[in-house]
């Protein structure tokens, strides 16, 4: 094959949980990721050599900083193949938000890479190396992630097909590494070591008890830094959500509607205000 077009979902982190801080200054999570139906594009064509990327968006670095160029050699050297890729990254997942959209970007990225270039390469140890986040997207789905994010199990979670998403993201991104140093000023004593039993919550069936114990530690130093999250919250609320959280490291918050009619209009309100917002289904 020449060429190839897929999508990369973005993902809200039902439950993030900090539970200790590595030697490298990485932070241990107990964290349930859920893919969901906002997704960026991408389009690979092989070229003879070098790696290509073009964005829509103007903001996003096309150089080696760019996690789709980082997957792209990093298949290409694993593999031992000369050749070379042309991505076209056509992006709707909002950057700084907390949603994965450049992990993402990337596990598509080696996901096409293997269809152009066949070879045994295992995705997976690739994944991590290229970032926290990377394997979960080679996964999808819902996934308690521990470890920094890359130890996975996928869960069982029926109730997903019952809830729609709204997603509201405030203006300003937020830095990953900037909230994680602001958690530990903050709230680094206040890390737990007795986590629920997330794979018994999220497979009971008892939405009450799920929404009652939506947790993100990340929440706490990434309001400090911009209150407008809050608000954002806020407005899902009054929208009808039956709960609302930041995603990740922020700055976007989502709303769980157990009404799609409710969640389509809290989406539609939410943009009338200036505020970018977008109506998503669980994956
Ligand atoms: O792995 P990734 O590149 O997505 O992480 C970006 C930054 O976020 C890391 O350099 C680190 O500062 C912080 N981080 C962390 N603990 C994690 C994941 C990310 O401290 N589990």
């Amino acid at each position: 094959m020449e060429k190839i077009t897929l999508s990369a979902n973005a993902k809200i982190n039902l439950y993030l949980r900090v539970s200790g801080i590595r030697e490298d200054g990485y932070h241990l999570l107990k964290t349930v990721m859920q893919e969901i139906s906002l997704a960026d594009t991408l389009e690979l064509e092989k070229i003879p050599f070098g790696i290509a990327i073009v964005c829509t968006k103007p903001q996003i670095p096309l150089n080696e900083k760019n996690l789709c160029h980082k997957a792209a050699k990093a298949y290409l050297d694993a593999a031992g193949i000369e050749g070379g890729v042309k991505i076209k990254l056509i992006k709707a997942i909002p950057d700084g938000a907390g949603m994965g959209g450049g992990s993402s970007d990337a596990a598509a990225v080696l996901k096409a890479m293997k269809v152009l270039y066949p070879s045994d390469t295992d995705l997976f140890s690739l994944a991590e190396k290229i970032g926290a986040d990377v394997p979960f997207f080679l996964e999808g789905g819902t996934c308690l992630c521990e470890g920094i994010g890359e130890v996975l199990t996928p869960i069982s979670f029926p109730d997903k097909k019952t809830l729609f998403c709204v997603i509201a993201k405030p203006k300003e991104g937020l830095s990953t590494p900037k909230i994680f140093g602001l958690f530990d000023e903050m709230a680094k004593n206040e890390m737990q070591e007795n986590f629920l039993d997330l794979p018994a919550l999220f497979a009971s069936k008892n939405l009450s008890a799920l929404f009652e114990n939506m947790k993100n530690d990340l929440e706490l130093p990434a309001v400090f830094l911009l209150p407008k999250i809050a608000e954002c919250k806020e407005a899902l609320l009054l929208c009808g959500a039956d709960a609302a959280m930041m995603t990740g490291s922020g700055s976007a918050v989502f709303g769980l509607f157990s009404s799609e009619e409710k969640a389509r209009k809290a989406a539609f309100s939410i943009r009338e205000n200036g505020i970018e917002s977008h109506f998503c289904t669980l994956l």
